[in-house]
């Protein structure tokens, strides 16, 4: 039942996904620019004592309560929340029926301060030797105030294992933030890949920055309590204010939001790699050095050759600054990192790269610009099969709006772009397949705007060159597809 409604709707995105291949055609090469324009609700932040925020019950109760990938393959999550009255226990129960806690681990206890501001205490625990595709209940604090929450560990890594991962960007937490999210929610994604920019508690002064960094806990708390959020980091994550004597950056993100650095061999919380069923997710950090011979470099340089995509066929890179951007808004700021790393990204054949920062929806086509340095005059970016599609999904909904400029005219490598508001999806179909959605908060509903089939870059080759062999008297023939 499920493959047929699977197959069913496979079919409608090839359908979607020929639609926007025509209209992509019927502007010739260059791309599409969305004439959409939405009403939005005000970009303005959701009143603190808004139900989205509220406290948990009870004396001490944990709030904040998030989840995300342990270690490299998906045995193993860190659980992450604050009490904000006393340390309390730092313990989670779990197992595998509800009530019924067969294990527990023991996690660690964190407090800080930010100018005036004296956080709660953060408790990160990290639970692992899960089994894989497993349904865990957990429960956290204690007596009257205790919480249960549950999870789904993903599947083992293998090559063909469907999986639905959801992309979001810049969210904050206004009722347009609120609309991507509930949206999201109702995808049936798996894991969301965070592209950077949480809460924009940065837009804040004083003791309402940390204040505003836990209303945002509180607010994505009906997701990130129960399926892991891979995390990015943003500029509105680096916090750095001199005139408060706050000078250490990302110091409000890295105490609350943990990732599995280590699992991977990074030597910093900002730039990692998971694997997940069958993606190898790569996250950079835009505001970290990443020169070459920095650590950012030399760690990427290693971590791309460790990518087997006999196991993982899909190579996904996340990072908060787009390489490919056609906004006004911060447009060329992606600049000096495609100089450092796109030939990387070439030669591995990652298959999508994506990013955030920008306040509205673009994707590229394949394309390169490799050729160029000071000297050559190869300025232009050109079409290249090897090339992953850079997609911007900065659009999450915070309160700094929509960037609703794009340059004019389109640029040839960008195929589409609209300033709204949303999220996307990417559900992996096996390892040459995987269907790729923007969905746009259409007033309040969802609207499946950009799709397109994704072919492997990895598998498309092999299966290319598989049958090229079978058939060697056939000429070559290039395939024709959206991707
Ligand atoms: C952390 O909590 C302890 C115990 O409540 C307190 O004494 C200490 O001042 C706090 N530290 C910071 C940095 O806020
Ligand atoms: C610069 O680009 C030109 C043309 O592609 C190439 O011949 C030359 O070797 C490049 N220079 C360096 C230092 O890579
Ligand atoms: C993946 O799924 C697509 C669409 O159903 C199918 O055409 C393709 O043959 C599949 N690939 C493999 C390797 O099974
Ligand atoms: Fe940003």
């Amino acid at each position: 039942m499920a493959g047929v409604a699977r197959v069913e709707s496979l079919l409608v995105q090839f359908v979607v996904s020929c639609l926007v291949l025509l209209s992509c055609l019927r502007y010739g090469n260059a791309g599409m620019t969305s004439s959409f324009v939405r009403s939005e609700y005000p970009s303005v932040d959701i009143p603190l004592d808004h139900k989205v925020f509220s406290v948990p019950k009870g004396h001490n109760a944990p709030q904040q309560v998030h989840i995300t990938q342990g270690d490299y393959d998906g045995k193993a999550v860190i659980i992450s929340w604050v009490t904000a009255d006393e340390p309390g226990t730092s313990k989670v129960q779990y197992g595998t029926s509800e009530k019924k806690y067969e294990f527990s681990a023991e996690g660690t206890i964190t407090n800080y301060t930010f100018y005036e501001y004296k956080s709660g205490y953060i408790h990160h625990c990290h639970v692992n030797g899960l089994e894989h595709d497993t349904k865990y209940y957990y429960k956290i604090g204690s007596g009257d105030s205790s919480r249960e929450f549950w999870f789904i560990t993903p599947p083992k890594i293998s090559p063909d294992t469907p999986y639905k991962f959801g992309i979001i960007g810049d969210l904050g937490q206004t009722f347009n933030s609120l609309s991507t999210l509930e949206h999201y929610m109702q995808s049936g994604g798996q894991a969301v890949l965070f592209l950077g920019d949480l809460s924009y508690a940065d837009r804040y002064q004083y003791n309402d920055i940390g204040i505003r960094w836990d209303s945002w806990g509180r607010f994505v708390e009906q997701s990130t309590a129960y399926q892991s959020w891979i995390w990015s980091a943003g500029n509105h994550e680096i916090d750095y204010m001199p005139y408060l004597g706050e000078v250490t950056p990302f110091k409000n993100y890295l105490q609350r939001y943990a990732t599995p650095y280590y699992a991977s061999k990074s030597s910093n919380p900002l730039w990692y790699a998971i694997r997940r069923a069958s993606a190898h997710i790569i996250v950079l950090s835009s505001y970290s050095p990443f020169v070459k011979y920095t650590p950012q470099w030399m760690w990427l340089r290693e971590e791309l050759e460790r990518v087997d995509r006999e196991k993982t066929p899909w190579l996904i890179v996340l990072m908060h600054i787009p390489i490919y951007n056609s906004n006004d808004a911060h447009y060329m700021e992606g600049e000096s990192m495609r100089s450092v790393f796109e030939s990387w990204f070439i030669h591995y054949r990652v298959d999508v790269v994506f990013a955030g920062h920008v306040h509205a929806y673009e994707r590229s086509y394949r394309i390169s610009n490799i050729h160029y340095n000071v000297t050559s005059g190869y300025q232009y970016p050109i079409p290249d099969k090897s090339a992953p599609v850079y997609i911007t999904v900065g659009d999450g909904g915070n309160q700094e709006g929509l960037a609703g400029r794009f340059r004019d005219p389109q640029p040839e490598y960008s195929a589409f772009r609209e300033a709204s508001y949303g999220h996307s999806t990417l559900e992996i179909h096996n390892r040459t397949h995987a269907l790729y959605h923007w969905n746009r908060n259409d007033d309040g509903k969802k609207m499946a705007t950009d799709a397109f089939v994704l072919h492997n870059q990895y598998w498309g080759r092999n299966h290319r060159r598989r049958k090229l062999k079978k058939h060697y008297a056939r000429k070559y023939i290039d395939r024709v597809a959206a991707y």
